[in-house]
């Protein structure tokens, strides 16, 4: 059934694991990952950003999750708006079907970032949808050197935001940044065998943010592992994406035992999707029809979603 993340991150608490946050931009994407965690009994939270409407559509988007919704009975689904930007997006999501809306406050002052989510808050909840708020900013693939690891959640502010704004969830900033190039090649270490190794996440932080909000459920954004083989099989079928790196799943899987109930993944199912194509126009180039290239690129999305359920963040069986 279409359901908010209540029930669901209240389970992921008392059980230390997380549910999985994926972006959705079209059919295939929608069905390899609803797939997944219909064969595995998992919950899952559908997320649509600001690009993903203006790319599908918002009634598309919607219709393609209402049809997971019908062909996967048995597990709970969250259609939810991913960095909400402002009042009226998130507006037009509640009124649209979502049952969940981030906004994305984290770029104003501490003050107007209350605001702005309060206003989203009184909203939603009236109309019976929960709201992420967000504290902190992730480094992004632009940033200059004085963002180059973001601002990291000050957990002395996280009390205050939460009771004045009334969110239902937090998204804070421990080191991890969004896209394919999580970290500079300065900033990781290389291990015995040559491979880069990044600067650990901030678990301090989390920790004491858990302290101070102790029950509630905490959000990690770009956390995307980048799979190398994925990063391979692009470079190998004429890509160029040097020094991709994510986050190691070691971490990821730490977290989600702790407070943190949602883990954000999207550029690795992008990785899983291109990868996947750009082999198959190479071995097949004489191919020209959709259907045979999304295909094999729909079953890696699945098989990449199951491996996170299971060996991740847990919540295979949860549903
Ligand atoms: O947070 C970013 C998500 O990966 C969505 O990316 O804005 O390109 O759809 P997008
Ligand atoms: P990644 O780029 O690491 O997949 O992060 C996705 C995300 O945070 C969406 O909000
Ligand atoms: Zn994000
Ligand atoms: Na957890």
């Amino acid at each position: 059934a279409l359901v908010t993340s209540t029930e669901m991150f209240k389970k992921a608490y008392a059980g230390g694991y997380a549910i999985g946050a994926f972006n959705v931009n079209n059919m295939e994407i929608v069905q390899g990952i609803t797939e997944a965690c219909g064969e595995l009994k998992a919950p899952v939270i559908l997320q649509v950003s600001k690009g993903a409407r203006a790319y599908a559509n918002h009634t598309y988007l919607v219709k393609l999750v209402e049809a997971a919704v019908i062909e996967n009975p048995d597990i709970p689904i969250v259609l939810h708006l991913d960095h909400g930007p402002d009042f009226e997006t998130c507006k037009s999501c509640i009124d649209g079907g979502f049952t969940s809306v981030m906004i994305d406050g984290s770029s104003h002052s501490f003050e107007d970032n209350i605001a702005l989510t309060r206003k989203v808050v009184e909203y939603a909840h009236d109309h019976g949808v929960v709201v992420e708020g967000e504290l902190g900013t992730l480094a992004g693939i632009e940033d200059e050197v004085s963002h180059a690891v973001g601002s990291y959640t000050r957990p002395e502010e996280v009390e205050e935001f939460v009771t004045k704004t009334g969110v239902d969830s937090l998204a804070i900033a421990i080191g991890t940044s969004h896209g394919a190039y999580k970290f500079k090649p300065e900033q990781c270490t290389r291990n015995a065998d040559g491979i880069l190794v990044p600067p650990p996440l901030r678990f301090d932080i989390l920790e004491e943010v858990s302290r101070r909000l102790p029950g509630f459920p905490i959000v990690l954004h770009g956390s995307s592992s980048v799979p190398q083989e994925y990063v391979k099989m692009i470079n190998e079928n004429g890509g160029n994406m040097p020094n991709a790196i994510g986050v190691p799943e070691e971490e990821l899987r730490h977290a989600a035992q702790l407070s943190v109930c949602k883990i954000n993944i999207d550029s690795d199912l992008r990785l899983a999707m291109t990868g996947t194509i750009r082999a198959y126009f190479n071995e097949h180039p004489d191919h020209f029809d959709p259907r045979q290239y999304l295909k094999p690129a729909r079953a890696n999305i699945k098989a990449l979603v199951e491996h996170k359920l299971k060996d991740v963040l847990g919540c295979a069986g949860k549903a």
